[in-house]
This record gives C-alpha cells, sequence and structure tokens, in this order.
C-alpha cells in the first residue's frame, strides 16, 4: 500500500486572484441549469434514438445512428461533472445521473470517482494521476482505437464484472481505500444488472437492435467527438507541475459542443476549482482570463498543435508545449522523495488514519487556558463566507453562516491538501473545494467521503466587531 506523499512532496495548486466574496458568487449551485441541461439531453437522446430506428432500412442509417452514438458518449460529461456534485444542488440527483452515465459506460461509481479523485489531486503527475491519457512516449495505436473506445471497453468491463462478483482489480487496490470495497461491489452489480437489460432483451426478441442501443456498442460508433474532446484536455502539455495552467487546455468551442462537453472545455478553470458549477465556468473563465494563458480558439487549433507534440515526444519524451501564464511566476514542479517502484500498489491518503476524530473542541477547552486571537472584523465576513487564517504557521478557516454563527475549523482538509476557505459554506456545513467532501461546522465531522476524518474544530467569539479565535496554549507552540 502506497502513499503518494511517501513519494513527492505535497505543495498547493496555484489559483487565481479574485475577491472572496465574488468567488463565492461563482460557487452558487443550481438545480435549475442541471435540470434543463439533462433534460435536453435525454430528449436528444430519445430524438435521435427514434431518428435511427426508423432509418433502419435506408442510407440514412449511419449518419443517423453516428448521431445518436454522439449523444449516448456525451454521459461522458455527465458522469464526469456528477462525480464533482456540480449538477445539481441537490446530492441525490447528482448520484442519480452519475449511476445511469458511469452504467452507460460499464463503469461503476465507486471505482470511477475514486479514479478521478486522485486525477484531480494529482493532475499529470507521473506513476500517481490514473488518468494521464497520453504518457509519453505516445502509443498511437491505443488512441486510434479509443476513437472507437475499443481500448477503454478492454479495460473497463472486465473490471466491472470482477467487481460485480466481489473481486477487487488491480487499479481498484491502488486507489480506492478497503472501506470503500463493499459499497463497489454493489454499485458495479447494479451497473452490470443494467447492462444485462438489453443483452436479456436482445435475446428474447431475437434481434440486436437493443445492444445497437445501449451498452458498448453505441460507445464504439459515437465516440470519436468525445474522444477528441478528451484527448485536448491535456495531451503534449507539462507534466508534473503545480499549476493546471501548464497542464490543462480551455478551448472555446460552439454551443453543440459545449453542450455535449458539458462545459468541460474550459478546462483549466475546471481543474483549479472542480466545485465550481458547470454552468458558471463560461462566466468565470472569461473574469479571469487575464489569468489564464490564452484560450484556444477551436478543436482544430488544439489539433494543430497537438499532434506535431506527440510526434515530437515519441522521439523526445522531455518536449513538451509550454503555455504561457500573464503574470505568473515559474510553477512549482513537483519534488520527487523517491522513484516510485512499478509494482506499487497506491492507495489514497483517506484510506490512512480511518478512526474518526470526534473534534467538538469547542465546548472541551478550558476557557481560562485559550489564548484569544482576533483574525477579522466582523463586517469582513459575509453571510455563508470563509476565510482562511493563519497563526504561528497552522490554517484556520474562518466561517460566518446564513444565520449569523461563527465557526473555525482547521483550515486544512483531512483527506488530501486543499484549503478549506476556499470551500462552499451553507446550512452549518462547508465542503471541501477539492472533492466535495462535507463537513459539519459544529463538530467538524465529514458527513461524506471521501474525507472520513474530522475538521478540529476551535472556539470563536466575537467582541468589538472583531472575531477572535481561541486557541489553546499548547496548540500554538507545537
Ligand atoms: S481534499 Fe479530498 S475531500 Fe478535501
Amino acid at each position: 500500500m502506497v502513499n503518494p506523499q511517501d513519494y513527492i512532496q505535497e505543495a498547493p495548486w496555484a489559483k487565481v486572484d479574485m475577491p472572496r466574496n465574488e468567488f463565492r458568487q461563482f460557487m452558487q449551485k443550481n438545480n435549475l441549469y442541471g435540470i434543463l441541461n439533462t433534460l435536453l439531453w435525454i430528449i436528444s437522446l430519445f430524438g435521435t434514438g427514434y431518428l435511427a430506428y426508423l432509418s433502419l432500412d435506408s442510407y440514412w442509417v449511419i449518419p443517423a445512428f453516428f448521431l445518436y452514438g454522439v449523444m449516448y458518449c456525451a454521459c461522458d460529461a455527465r458522469w464526469h461533472e456528477s462525480s464533482h456534485g456540480t449538477v445539481f444542488k441537490t446530492p441525490w440527483m447528482n448520484t442519480a445521473l452519475c449511476f445511469i452515465a458511469t452504467a452507460m459506460q460499464q463503469r461503476d461509481i465507486i471505482f470511477t470517482n475514486w479514479s478521478h479523485v486522485r486525477h484531480h489531486s494529482y493532475t499529470i503527475i507521473n506513476d500517481i494521476d490514473p488518468e494521464i491519457t497520453v504518457t509519453r512516449p505516445p502509443t498511437f495505436w491505443e488512441h486510434f482505437l479509443n476513437f472507437f473506445s475499443l481500448g477503454e471497453s478492454k479495460y473497463y468491463i472486465p473490471v466491472l464484472v470482477k467487481h460485480a462478483f466481489g473481486i477487487v482489480s488491480e487499479d481498484a487496490r491502488k486507489f480506492v481505500p478497503e472501506e470503500e470495497y463493499n459499497r463497489m461491489f454493489w454499485w458495479a452489480r447494479a451497473s452490470l444488472l443494467l447492462n444485462l437489460i438489453p443483452i436479456i432483451v436482445a435475446g428474447l426478441t431475437q434481434s440486436w437492435l437493443p445492444l445497437l442501443f445501449v451498452g458498448p456498442l453505441p460507445k464504439m460508433y459515437g465516440n470519436i467527438i468525445q474522444r477528441s474532446f478528451v484527448l485536448a484536455q491535456h495531451a503534449g502539455l507539462d507534466e508534473d507541475v503545480w499549476d493546471h495552467r501548464k497542464n490543462s487546455r480551455t478551448i472555446l468551442v460552439n454551443p453543440f459542443f459545449g453542450f455535449l462537453f458539458m462545459n468541460m472545455q474550459y478546462h483549466v478553470e475546471h481543474h483549479m476549482y472542480p466545485l465550481m458549477p458547470f454552468h458558471q465556468l463560461p462566466r468565470f473563465h472569461r473574469r479571469v482570463q487575464d489569468q489564464m494563458p490564452k484560450p484556444y480558439k477551436g478543436m482544430i487549433e488544439v489539433y494543430r498543435e497537438m499532434i506535431p507534440a506527440l510526434i515530437k515526444q515519441s522521439k523526445d519524451t522531455t518536449y513538451f508545449i509550454d503555455r504561457k501564464v500573464p503574470g505568473a511566476e515559474e510553477p512549482q514542479k513537483v519534488v520527487r522523495i523517491k522513484e516510485m517502484e512499478a509494482s506499487s500498489a497506491m492507495i489514497p491518503m483517506a484510506a490512512k488514519g480511518a478512526e474518526t476524530v470526534m473534534a467538538n473542541q469547542t465546548t472541551s477547552a478550558v476557557p481560562e487556558e485559550l489564548e484569544w486571537h482576533a483574525v477579522t472584523s466582523v463586517k469582513d465576513l459575509a453571510s455563508n463566507d470563509v476565510i482562511n487564517v493563519k497563526i504561528e504557521g497552522t490554517d484556520y478557516a474562518i466561517v460566518h453562516t446564513d444565520k449569523g454563527e461563527y465557526y473555525s475549523v482547521s483550515g486544512i482538509c483531512t483527506h488530501e491538501h486543499a484549503y478549506m476557505a476556499d470551500g462552499v459554506v451553507e446550512s452549518c456545513t462547508i465542503s471541501c473545494p477539492k472533492h466535495n467532501s462535507k463537513f459539519d461546522l459544529k463538530t467538524g465531522n465529514a458527513l461524506n467521503r471521501p474525507a472520513k476524518k474530522a475538521l478540529k474544530t476551535y472556539p470563536v467569539k466575537v467582541e468589538d466587531g472583531q472575531v477572535l479565535i481561541g486557541l489553546a496554549a499548547e496548540t500554538i507552540k507545537s
């Protein structure tokens, strides 16, 4: 079992400069956009599916099924966004969409989501990120096959079957924590069951048609656009660098592609702020574009740059496209502590220290032993707002809820390195900006995975318009 932090020195990812209150506006979720987008997708899916059915005895059958396949493969973007919890405000709606969209790709949500958690924590960091689409030197044949989902299906279907039969796949051991195995098996069974339905119907009706509409086949004949886009997100760019502006691309595309990709064309912005709702990304992109590398003007511009770069990388693996970030210092490169053995099986950091810390220290602390530190003025902390303060080298998140209560919790998430002050405050909870774990502000307890360990809580009081945090003397010295 391997912890990535045993191999690399953890460092914070680069952020943009923006007033806190303005940033909070961009993090506001809303069910409406998610519902409209999902309804439009379902209508498109059934509409193009019906056209494909009508075209069966004509030459139109090829374009009609291609169009249906393109709509079907848009499930990839739906899985992706709902796994981040950024489609809907209501969590169960994200889970429902995530399940359907992963099952449509013959995957289970636990395995897929944990893989993606690792991808976001260690984007394009070699040996650690399980979702590097193009490793160096590139293997062109593999990428060609994946335009028709052939490599993906060969990989994901056996993984799904294994998990459904209670066998942990080799890769799951690398990034899915053991205590998640049971849930992974059950979600895999549900996904497999859903995928068996068209096979059973095909058998009963003695017709291939159900298989043409649901399962691996539509992924094969309709994947080319979605796959071209996935390739364009990171391929040929820098690696082992703590700045998403150097290893990801934002590509301006037409509204149709924007709908298919669910705004993931704003990929730099998405990677920097993975909890930002999908519908906020275009506006956020416009707001911060002066701090970003120039966006690409379309997929053709990306491929014109990317293909020669990949050819160069096949001869020189040190080559990469160096994206210029206006006004930014040279990004921090990943510092390796030691080389990772090929056989190393990683587990996420969340699997460490499984014990839950019941951290309601607000009430247990003895007032006389506390040192009170003024951290901010009440007028600088809006409703549902949070700031980070550093005291003696330690980070604390100071929170003001919409009920007028003040809280303080540890400034760094207990799962991986993420500043809680970049998270979202609502209903006496704070969500981590990196993987969306929610913490109870009163107790610090983690309410959902991947984080399991509670945040520490600290007493807070307001005096003379100042917010003060109480820290035990030994906390400050240690
Ligand atoms: S860093 Fe993963 S939930 Fe916070």
